[in-house]
């Protein structure tokens, strides 16, 4: 047993996908807050894409109302600054995005920022503090990503976990738990929490829960994927017995 429990964020994001798909009001993302929580969950993850692909405004603004903390992932835009400083979720966690991309493909670019960009990333780390948001970057693991996130002021760092996903069970799995090794070393030993997410199931979890300083797990696919197979019966023998029933 671990001297200290590891938080899960569960990202509901895939939930709002299954709303969206058809613009009804469920599946409730309300109902989803409340069942996550009291599975033991210690706070809820969404993501307000710019493209408004999943979640919507309103998902976000129902969740920050209902969820105990709530950790909220955007883009590096002035239109999310103002959202997130409107919403106050109780985290940030400032995202890459690309239109074209799945999901969250690679950690934020910092070493590409040029002096200018790196104040107004610094200045809009200080809004979010200023209206009581921890900000989290959600980085590569590597060495001087994490120095960056620390000047630019952010208290977390979310370690991007799919490229170990990606190699899990292959040659180059030990080189990419390694660099999430030595980035969330490095991290805690300047001051920073370490989070950690991406591509995480209950087959490679194991050993990023191994990592030391792993302060949270932030997880939605695999879970999301799993929660349909648990309640698929449940779901089935409801529609049943209704139509068993009825006259
Ligand atoms: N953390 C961040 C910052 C993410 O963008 C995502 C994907 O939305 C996750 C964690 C969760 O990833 P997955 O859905 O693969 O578990």
């Amino acid at each position: 047993m671990k001297s200290k429990r590891i938080r899960l964020g569960v990202n509901l994001d895939h939930i709002a996908f299954i709303k969206k798909s058809r613009d009804t009001l469920y599946p409730s993302l309300a109902d989803a807050v409340k069942v996550t929580e009291e599975a033991g969950a210690d706070l809820i993850t969404i993501h307000l894409r710019e493209d408004r692909r999943h979640i919507q405004d309103l998902d976000a603004i129902e969740v920050r109302e209902c969820a105990k903390t709530l950790n909220f992932e955007m883009a590096h835009t002035d239109e999310m600054i103002k959202f997130a400083t409107e919403l106050r979720p109780d985290f940030c966690c400032i995202v890459p995005e690309k239109r074209e991309e799945k999901t969250t493909e690679g950690g934020l670019n910092l070493k590409s920022l040029n002096s200018s960009e790196l104040d107004l990333f610094k200045n809009n780390i200080e809004k979010l503090k200023a209206a009581d948001i921890k900000t989290s970057l959600f980085i590569d693991p590597d060495i001087e990503s994490v120095k960056l996130s620390k000047k630019l002021g952010a208290e977390i760092i979310e370690l991007h976990t799919g490229d170990y996903a990606n190699k899990f069970n292959s040659i180059d799995e030990f080189d990419a738990l390694e660099s999430l090794i030595a980035s969330s070393n490095y991290a805690h030993s300047i001051g920073l929490l370490v989070n950690a997410g991406h591509g995480l199931n209950c087959e490679n979890i194991a050993q990023i829960c191994e990592i030391p300083h792993i302060h949270e797990l932030n997880i939605g696919h695999a879970i999301i994927s799993q929660a349909v197979f648990t309640g698929l019966n449940d779901a089935i023998e409801k529609i049943i017995s209704i139509m068993n029933n009825c006259d």
